[in-house]
């Protein structure tokens, strides 16, 4: 099979460029995507750069554009692909190099949802449960899963657009296990915090986020949640 990697060293390339590697498939010891570029890497390229740490689709470090749509290498099967796949860094993030992309505005989405549990009962001191009644603990499912790859964020055109302004699926998704937690008594400030035309109400609804979520979830449901419970509250 025929890989074409885009490829961009800041030291030595002015512009990124495409670079092919011709494949047996019978010589990779694999069956993931994963597999297959440490195979390059070790055999037939070692200066080529990717992110992997856990292998087994938890970690979230090896995002990458396979043949126009997000996803992650390791969660990806070799049996999957036609034997000409083209594989770019993911979309709308700024190259380091080759494959590995800069998330630090991504993260500072993340963090701006203030994405921890907030209490005004509950003191440093207090090693207390926070009972949850199954109902409730129900109401977190399909939102705590995330493994914050970026695939989602990478693939949304609105965060292409405003990249400084609108939060994203993943910080958005991430706001709406907080808001959505029974335990957490800080919903109106947050959702005061997303009362803003970039911040929540930049999404236009195009569904690529939940198109490519290696986890199967679903940020834009979640984006219409947060703006429902805004609008119960009046914020
Ligand atoms: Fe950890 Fe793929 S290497 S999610």
């Amino acid at each position: 099979m025929q890989i074409s990697i885009q490829r961009f060293d800041p030291d030595k390339d002015t512009v990124p460029y495409m670079k092919s590697y011709e494949i047996n498939r019978k010589a990779i010891s694999g069956v993931m995507l994963l597999d297959l570029l440490e195979y390059i890497k070790c055999h037939l390229d070692e200066t080529l750069a990717i992110r992997r740490s856990c292998g087994g689709g938890v970690c979230g470090s090896d995002g990458m554009n396979v043949n126009g749509k997000n996803g992650l290498a390791c969660q990806t099967q070799l049996a999957s692909l036609p034997d000409k796949v083209t594989i770019y860094p993911m979309p709308g993030m700024p190259v380091i190099r080759d494959l590995v992309v800069d998330m630090s505005q991504f993260y500072e989405h993340f963090e701006s949802v203030e994405p921890y549990l907030q209490s005004s009962h509950a003191s440093k001191d207090d090693v207390k449960e926070h009972i949850q009644s199954e109902e409730d603990r129900a109401k977190l499912d399909g939102l705590y899963e995330c493994i914050m790859c970026g695939c989602c964020t990478s693939a949304c055109p609105s965060s292409w657009w405003n990249p400084d302004k609108f939060v994203g699926p993943q910080g958005l998704l991430t706001a709406a296990r907080f808001i959505n937690d029974s335990r957490d008594d800080q919903t109106k400030k947050r959702l005061d915090n997303l009362s803003d035309k970039y911040r929540l109400y930049r999404c236009r609804g195009v569904f690529n986020c939940t198109n490519v979520c290696p986890k199967g979830l679903n940020p834009t449901a979640a984006i219409a949640g947060i703006r429902q419970a805004q609008s119960e509250e009046g914020t």
